[in-house]
This record gives C-alpha cells, sequence and structure tokens, in this order.
C-alpha cells in the first residue's frame, strides 16, 4: 500500500504529527519534496521533535526513512538533524537513504535567497533556507545532485569554495545515496508513506503563486519526487486544520482582520491556543477562518479521498465558529479558487455560523463521541469537499488521534 500525506492549505497543518501517527503501520517513509523550509512538529510522550528534513516517521527504530529525488537538501542542516536525532537516543544508522537525484542546496544559495527577497518590492517571505535558488539552479540545469559527490570529475568542475564545502559531506552523503526507484520497486509490497512539505496552496504551480514555495508540494510530487509512476499511488490524505494559517506574505481572504475587535481577539487566542508560531523560523502564523473554498480546490486538484482535521480541539471553549464557502469579488460570488492575486487580495470571504461545542475534545477518545456540534462541523466540510474526514486530530500528542475505521 502506498499512501500519500500532503498539507491541504498553507502548509503547517500538522502533517508531521499525523505521518508520525501512520508510520506505525508503515515499514518506509519517503519524504518527497521541500527542504530545511519544512518545520515537522512531533510530540511522543514528554519529548517534542521539529524535523526539517527527516521524514516524520523517524522516531521509530525499525522504519526506513528516505529524502526522496524532489527534495533539496542542505548538507548541513541536515547532519545537524541527524546528531540532534542521534543525541536524543534515536538513530538513524542503516536507515536513512537519500535519492541520488536529490538536490543540494550550498550555502551561498542561502545567502542569495535572503539577499533577493529582501529587496523584492513585495517579498515573499520565504524562510531564507535557500530553497527556491536551489530548485531554480535546478531547472536551469546548473544544479549539484548528491549523484555527482560520488564522481571527482564532476566535484571537479565547481568553484573551490563550493567544492571545498562539498568535500566536507561528500562521504557522509554518499554513503546514504539510493538509486529510490530500484529501491522501492524491490519493496513494492510493504506499507510505504510519502510525506508532502509545505501545502497544496503552496505549491509552485497549483498554489497562490508567486506568494508559494518552489517545489511541487502538491500529491503529484509524490510520484516524481518520491520515484514511482502515478499509477503506483494507492491513496491519498490530506491534511487541514480546523481554521487556517499562512506564514509569510500573499493573499489570505479569510484571515482574521485586526481592525475588527472579535477578529482581533479571536487570532490572539487561536494563536496562542493552537501555538501558532513557525516551528522553521519562529514566526507569528497569520490565522484566519477555515477556508472551504480553498480546501475543496486542494482536494479536487490533488485527488484526495481522504481528508484529516487537525487542530479542532482548539476551538473547544468558542460558543460558535465559523467557516468561509465562497468569496465575493466586485460584487460577484464565487466559490472556486482564483488564479489572480489580486482577486484572492480582493475576496471577501462569506461566512457560515456553526454551533461551537464548549467541551473538552482531549479527553474524548472515539470519533462518535465527539459532541454533535463538532460531529456537525465535520459533516459539513464533508458534504462542500465531497470528501470524507477518516482521522480526527483533538491535540498534539499521538494519542489525541481519532480514526474513522468505516471511512479509512
Ligand atoms: P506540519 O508542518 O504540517 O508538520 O505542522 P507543524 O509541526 O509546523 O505545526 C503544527 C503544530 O500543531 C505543531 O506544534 C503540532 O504539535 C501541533 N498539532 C498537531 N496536531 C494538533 C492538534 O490536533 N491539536 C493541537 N492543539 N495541536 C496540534
Ligand atoms: P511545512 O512543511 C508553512 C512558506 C514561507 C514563504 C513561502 C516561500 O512545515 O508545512 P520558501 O523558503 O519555501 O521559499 O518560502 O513558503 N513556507 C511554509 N509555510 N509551512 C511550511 O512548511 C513552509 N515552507 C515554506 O513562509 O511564505
Ligand atoms: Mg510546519
Amino acid at each position: 500500500m502506498k499512501t500519500v500525506v500532503i498539507g491541504a492549505q498553507w502548509g503547517d497543518e500538522g502533517k508531521g504529527k499525523i505521518v508520525d501517527y501512520l508510520a506505525r503501520d508503515a515499514q518506509i517513509i519517503v519524504r518527497f519534496s521541500g527542504g530545511a523550509n519544512a518545520g515537522h512538529t512531533i510530540v511522543s510522550g514528554s519529548e517534542q521533535y521539529a524535523l526539517h528534513l527527516i521524514p516524520s516517521g523517524a522516531l521509530y527504530g525499525d522504519k526506513t526513512v528516505v529524502l526522496g529525488a524532489g527534495m533539496v537538501i542542505d548538507p548541513k542542516a541536515l547532519f545537524d538533524e541527524i546528531d540532534m536525532l542521534e543525541q536524543r537516543g534515536i538513530s538513524l544508522h542503516g536507515r536513512l537513504f537519500i535519492s541520488d537525484r536529490a538536490h543540494i542546496v550550498l550555502p551561498r544559495y542561502i545567502e542569495i535567497d535572503k539577499e533577493r527577497d529582501a529587496a523584492r518590492k513585495k517579498p515573499i517571505g520565504t524562510t531564507g533556507r535557500g530553497i527556491g535558488i536551489t530548485y531554480s539552479m535546478k531547472s536551469d540545469r546548473d544544479g549539484i545532485r548528491v549523484a555527482d559527490l560520488a564522481w571527482q570529475e564532476k566535484l571537479d568542475e565547481l568553484s573551490a569554495a563550493d567544492r571545498s564545502f562539498l568535500e566536507c559531506y561528500a562521504e557522509r552523503l554518499s554513503a546514504c545515496a539510493i538509486d529510490v526507484c530500484a529501491y522501492l520497486s524491490l519493496h513494492n509490497d510493504k506499507n510505504i508513506l510519502f510525506e508532502g512539505a509545505q501545502g497544496a496552496l503552496l505549491d509552485l504551480d497549483l498554489g497562490t503563486y508567486p506568494y508559494a514555495s518552489s517545489g511541487i508540494s502538491a500529491a503529484a510530487g509524490a510520484s516524481l519526487g518520491g520515484c514511482v509512476g502515478p499509477r503506483a499511488l494507492d491513496c491519498i490524505l490530506g491534511v487541514f486544520k480546523a481554521y487556517s494559517t499562512r506564514v509569510g506574505n500573499g493573499p489570505f481572504p479569510t484571515e482574521f482582520r485586526a481592525a475588527d475587535e472579535t477578529e482581533g481577539s479571536l487570532c490572539q487566542f487561536i494563536r496562542e491556543t493552537g501555538r501558532e508560531y513557525g516551528v522553521t523560523t519562529g514566526r507569528p502564523r497569520r490565522c484566519g477562518y477555515l477556508d472551504l473554498v480553498a480546501l475543496r480546490y486542494a482536494c479536487r486538484v490533488n485527488s484526495i479521498d481522504k481528508l484529516i482535521l487537525t487542530h479542532l480541539d482548539v476551538y473547544d471553549t468558542l460558543s460558535e465558529i465559523k467557516a468561509c464557502t465562497a468569496y465575493r469579488i466586485n460584487g460577484h460570488e464565487t466559490t472556486d479558487f482564483p488564479a489572480s492575486i489580486p482577486a484572492l487580495s480582493h475576496a471577501e470571504p462569506v461566512l457560515q455560523r456553526f454551533d461551537g461545542w464548549q467541551t473538552p475534545l482531549g479527553a474524548v477518545t472515539h470519533f462518535n463521541a465527539l459532541p454533535a456540534a463538532a460531529q456537525a462541523y465535520i459533516a459539513f466540510i464533508e458534504e462542500f469537499c465531497q470528501t470524507p474526514v477518516s482521522i480526527v486530530s483533538v491535540g498534539y500528542e499521538r494519542n489525541a488521534t481519532l480514526v474513522r475505521e468505516e471511512k479509512l
């Protein structure tokens, strides 16, 4: 069984928690896109881990983890992360593999990324990890791949500075390098999870371009970046929050307006209750109502089979909640997600009201025991998106996860 897990919003939906949860029943976890711009949080007992490059199944000592061809890998960040995990008792020795087709992030790309974004008239607000520069070197066919590091003749083509940086990591990287396509075809009978980074709305082609990342964070990226054909993928899961967040700049139609007293305090409440601060940069995340127009677009464009709803507990104390069911743009209503940045920036959300449940969900152990108001909210989302919600997360801990067996 090959299962893809992607973010269905603007990233930070809780992919790390969900991949860690699902990894229990998988043998191999393949991260298929992005780089150290990602920050995936896993809470295991009293321990919390923030993973940037390592797939989120890594905490289980018996799982194989693979960094796929669609990734851009900063060697220093990678080995710092591996060393951090080793120090915390999690050894990746012999079970971490890296695609020989993955691209390498050089220190100078990181500098260019920061300088270029700061010089933009309208900065994107990148994470400053060299991601866009590495992907553009790749598409310009000037990139450096993991496979190159094993060949002195390839290293000799580089400048002295690039070569001396890479020579520090070449041996360690080459020791983990594999042909992922060949490896996965040998393990075709295993349960394999393909872990996405970022989210559908940050995808370079399908997201809110140019306010997007530069990798293929859509489900299609699991095939390309995971080195398997598109027909090999059995199930696509889309993770989304009960509300919306976004880090960095770009249009966000349902963002809480700071000038509106109710929305301003709702924003503060959600940011603090949901701990909405970036894992990679520490930036406070922008917060807003759940955007069902955007979520349905993500379902359609990624063929999402099942949705996974996270952070439902953050709404526990509210007497009412709202979600956006259409946009009003220049007097016209639409339920389709526009490509145009000005259209998205002028979109006013049409909001539907729901009763809150005012009960702590963290103590709930079965989906059917969720309060009726929470079940009604979920049923509305399923109907609107024409996609079942198969897992509901009601806290950051592993066990705060309600699986609907009948929808799996
Ligand atoms: P990712 O990038 O999609 O892996 O998400 P992040 O790790 O960047 O951000 C998600 C944050 O929410 C992390 O701090 C998680 O520990 C936390 N989290 C995940 N699921 C839930 C949930 O259901 N409820 C609450 N309250 N927190 C959650
Ligand atoms: P995870 O995997 C949220 C955002 C940045 C910026 C834009 C481009 O944790 O969900 P980049 O450095 O990629 O060129 O930045 O994309 N961004 C993310 N936002 N979660 C992420 O990853 C993100 N990765 C990039 O904030 O707006
Ligand atoms: Mg994150």
